[in-house]
């Protein structure tokens, strides 16, 4: 008996420590993968990021479940993100997914921002969406993103990334 509930339990463990989870994300100046840096830290054992690429390709079969994330510039997410998700659809549909997005707005609607960015199918589909925040990284822009930004940067509070929304995105992940 007590070796039957020994084997239940390390089988159970096997199994959990063989989860993959991928979180595929688009980064423009390093807030997306930075916010998909420390989502991976708050998972835990068994995740791997990507960054999504024309170049490079995936097999998402190879994945427990998948989080995409992006960020948002002029309205709109990056163009390969909503590639990804286009060309992934299929098997992102069958599998547990989360979404999230990163933006300095801070009067953006979390629901209508995922709305946006994403495809419908796939926003019904996910077990969790998030708006992490997001940073004005003037180190790195150019001067024309400078110069987009201008109005935002003149906002009284810094945007900045929220870290617990990130976990909370983590913690509803794994409940699920
Ligand atoms: C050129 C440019 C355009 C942007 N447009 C928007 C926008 O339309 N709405 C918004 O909320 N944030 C906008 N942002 C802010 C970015 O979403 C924010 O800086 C985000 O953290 C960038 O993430 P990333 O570094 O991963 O690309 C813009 C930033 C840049 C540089």
């Amino acid at each position: 008996m007590i070796t039957e509930i020994v084997y239940f339990w390390s089988g159970r463990e096997g199994a959990d420590d063989h989860m993959r989870t991928l979180i595929a994300y688009s980064s423009t100046l390093g807030c997306t993968e930075q916010c998909a840096s420390r989502l991976k830290a708050d998972l835990g054992n068994g995740v791997e990021m990507f960054r999504i690429s024309r170049r490079r390709r995936i097999n998402l079969l190879d994945y427990d479940t998948i989080i995409i994330g992006g960020s948002i510039h002029e309205g709109t997410i990056q163009r390969s993100v909503r590639d990804f998700c286009e060309n992934h659809l299929e098997v992102l549909l069958k599998k547990p997914v989360g979404l999230f997005v990163c933006c300095t707005d801070p009067e953006a609607d979390e629901n209508r921002l995922i709305e946006i960015a994403f495809p419908e199918e796939l926003v019904e589909h996910a077990l969790a969406s998030g708006f992490f925040g997001g940073e004005l990284n003037m180190k790195k822009m150019n001067l024309l993103q400078k110069i987009m930004t201008r109005k935002a940067a003149r906002l009284q509070t810094e945007p900045e990334i929220d870290f617990q929304k990130i976990l909370e995105f983590a913690r509803t992940l794994q409940e699920a």
